[in-house]
């Protein structure tokens, strides 16, 4: 169909002419209702603390958080994804501090629904942040073994379940984790707690800042997450993992990184057609942030690059400019 379409018979630029005819054929558009603000809470912090590596992006102690929470309500975030700080002295091999019931995470999603029901809790699972060698699981013979991971991230996932989470995210790609959980779930009556499984996650580099951030990566030091995570290259294995991950139990699925990544959720929403999310993660951000407040970027790039993520096929993207592109968009 498209081969027949001439010049001058067909003239493209006829339907950029004017901005309003431009928005009537405006295929995508980025709403407030597609972001989702990820936020760093540390231990023992009172107020706010800024992260070096993330412009602009501060840690936030127990105590301003549920005003931070309020703040974004307003503006009409409707969803936070919560990352915990937590004291080094906590960290062991295991990561028990991740099932302590009264943990900070915990701590943090009771007060928060506590004052605002309303907002859509994603609480992480992996241990990475609980870890005092900074990987995602618990390592046997040097090697991060799979299923004694498992068990732990079971009753992490518990844990956040009866806190009030109502979203939960395994972020560790461990194989099988979205159906011990799943089964666990339903077994403890959380039939209606979400699994947002980060089902294509890859071992990358744009992780840099959030490892920072949270504290992990003097721990993890030199050590790579290649033996869990993605290899960059592959693409049919992103959709073996999707397949997997919505077999066992999956509402949602995420993608990660985000812009480096677009083929990869394009190919998920078109073979799948599920709801599947994507995550601008901290390097994308800190990548943009920084080429902006060098004023060699204008700061619409943002807006653009997550408009991109729609175009894609993306229904939601976890983005730490959350706040900002909201405040411009209302
Ligand atoms: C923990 C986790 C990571 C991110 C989200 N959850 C880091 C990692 O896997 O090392 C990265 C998010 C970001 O870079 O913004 N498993």
């Amino acid at each position: 169909m498209l081969y027949k379409r001439k010049f001058p018979n067909t003239r493209l630029r006829r339907l950029r002419s004017k901005s309003f005819l431009r928005d009537l054929v405006r295929e995508n558009v980025l709403t407030g209702d597609d972001l989702i603000q990820p936020l760093f809470i540390k231990e023992d912090l009172s107020g706010t603390e800024e992260i070096q590596t993330m412009p602009g992006i501060s840690r936030f102690g127990l105590d301003v958080i549920e005003k931070e929470i309020e703040e974004l309500l307003t503006l009409g975030i409707k969803s936070v994804a919560l990352f915990p700080v937590i004291n080094p002295d906590k960290k062991n091999a295991d990561g028990t501090e991740a099932i302590n019931q009264n943990n900070l995470i915990c701590e943090a999603i009771k007060n928060i629904k506590a004052s605002h029901p309303e907002i859509i809790i994603i609480s992480d699972v992996a241990l990475d942040p609980y870890t005092d060698h900074g990987h995602d699981g618990i390592i046997v013979n040097e090697y991060v073994d799979n299923d004694k991971t498992l068990e732990q991230l079971v009753k992490q996932s518990l844990t956040l379940a009866e806190s009030g989470a109502d979203i939960i995210a395994p972020s560790d790609m461990m194989d099988g984790r979205i159906k011990v959980i799943r089964s666990a779930l339903e077994k403890n009556d959380f039939n209606n707690t979400i699994l947002l499984s980060y089902a294509a996650k890859y071992s990358s580099k744009f992780y840099g800042p959030f490892r920072d951030a949270v504290g992990s990566s003097s721990n993890l030091g030199k050590a790579s997450k290649d033996e869990y995570q993605m290899d960059v290259a592959n693409s049919d294995e992103a959709l073996h993992e999707v397949a997997l991950d919505l077999n066992e139990g999956a509402d949602i699925v995420m993608v990660k990184p985000g812009m480096p990544y677009l083929d990869i959720i394009s190919k998920v929403k078109e073979t799948f057609n599920v709801p599947t999310f994507a995550y601008q993660v901290s390097g994308e951000y800190s990548m943009l942030k920084s080429a902006i407040d060098n004023k060699w970027l204008d700061s619409e790039v943002i807006k653009e690059s997550l408009l991109c993520f729609k175009r894609a096929g993306a229904d939601a993207i976890l983005t730490y400019a959350a706040k900002e592109i909201i405040k411009e968009l209302n």
